[in-house]
């Protein structure tokens, strides 16, 4: 697998634009930076240029996961406007062919970026010259965290077989999916009823995109196809991080078969990492596992999902197949 896709261009085109993947999952030490910092640092093994990008601006470690003590700058310098070109804020790791930008040194009078600055950083990071470019999100469904999240199509989540886990990672996905809608619907009517359903408990009593869609049908017909077909475009990716029973990895199909019946949107089960205690001891040495002990189960089912990663994925279903899918009720 030594392919790289860089390497294809040779300098008289343009770059290809990098293929941005988002890590969320709503809660903290599921091991989202554990899976970007990995996945990073073996499609860059492999050959591919990666670069790994810390969202999380309150809680910064990735540069730590991949062994860059004191990064000299970091996205705070462009959320802050300082640095307008984010390529300059690319670092060196260890790594070959992985680049970094750190997340540190940030200023907590500064408030979160504006929507305006999150669209030119979704923007940037888009033409950031590399194959891949991960992006480790903060916790929780923060509008920011959520708009990075829906940078490609690519989005995955990570959940740990913990309820609180799997829990946090549905009111993620419920974010993700009426945050994506909201942004897709053109009239001021239907954006209206889409932040209404937003609240769980609205008065009108749309529980469910089913309902939701209903509703919007009977305002503006040209928008239910809208609607239908953000959904058809919305596929999240899941990793179940942390297995240690045969039961855990069963929670993938299940996330993805609520997801189906619930938002009628087709989630993909991109594979599972096992509970490793090589990981931790990988996190202290400051080293991805995939470096540190490349033989670890842990890092064969990293090396498992990088290679998925690679294959593009199959079109999504047609909008009819995912309306007939839709079922009402909740998660
Ligand atoms: N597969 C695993 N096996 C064992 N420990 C893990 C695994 N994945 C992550 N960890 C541990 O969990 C800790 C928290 O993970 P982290 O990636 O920082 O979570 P998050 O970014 O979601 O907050 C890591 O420092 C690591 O020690
Ligand atoms: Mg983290």
């Amino acid at each position: 697998m030594n392919a790289n896709l860089g390497a294809m261009n040779d300098g008289r085109e343009p770059h290809p634009v990098a293929r941005v993947i988002p890590v969320g999952g709503g809660k903290g030490g599921v091991g989202k930076t554990f899976v970007v910092a990995n996945l990073a640092a073996r499609l860059a093994h492999d050959g591919y240029r990666v670069a790994a990008v810390d969202g999380d601006l309150e809680g910064a470690n990735l540069h730590t996961c991949l062994g860059v003590p004191r990064p000299r700058c970091s996205l705070a310098d462009f959320v802050a406007e300082r640095e307008d070109d984010i390529a300059k804020l690319l670092l060196e790791t260890p790594i070959e062919n992985l680049q970094l930008i750190a997340a540190t040194a940030s200023n907590l009078a500064t408030p979160q970026p504006s929507h305006a600055r999150r669209v030119r950083l979704v923007r940037a990071l888009r033409r950031i010259p590399a194959d891949f470019v991960f992006v480790d999100l903060g916790a929780g469904t923060h509008p920011a965290v959520m708009d990075y999240f829906m940078i490609g199509e690519d989005g995955v989540v990570v959940i740990a077989p913990e309820p609180t886990s799997v829990e946090n990672a549905y009111a993620f996905l419920r974010a993700a999916f009426y945050r994506r809608l909201r942004l897709a619907m053109v009239s001021h009517d239907v954006r209206t009823v889409v932040t209404l359903a937003m609240d769980e408990r609205n008065e009108r009593g749309i529980r469910t995109p089913v309902d939701l869609l209903r509703e919007i049908q009977a305002i503006d017909s040209s928008e239910g196809a809208r609607f239908v077909e953000t959904m058809r475009a919305f596929r999240p990716r899941i990793i179940v991080n942390e297995v240690r029973t045969a039961e855990d990895i069963k929670l993938g199909f299940s996330v993805r078969s609520v997801c189906r019946k619930y938002f009628g949107i087709d989630a993909e089960y991109l594979g599972y990492i096992n509970h490793d205690e090589a990981a931790r001891r990988s996190v202290r040495a400051r080293r991805p596992i995939v470096a540190a002990h490349p033989r670890s189960d842990a890092s064969i089912y990293i090396a498992r999902i990088a290679r998925k990663l690679l294959v593009p994925r199959p079109s999504a279903p047609s909008t009819a197949q995912l309306g007939a899918r839709m079922t009402p009720g909740a998660p």
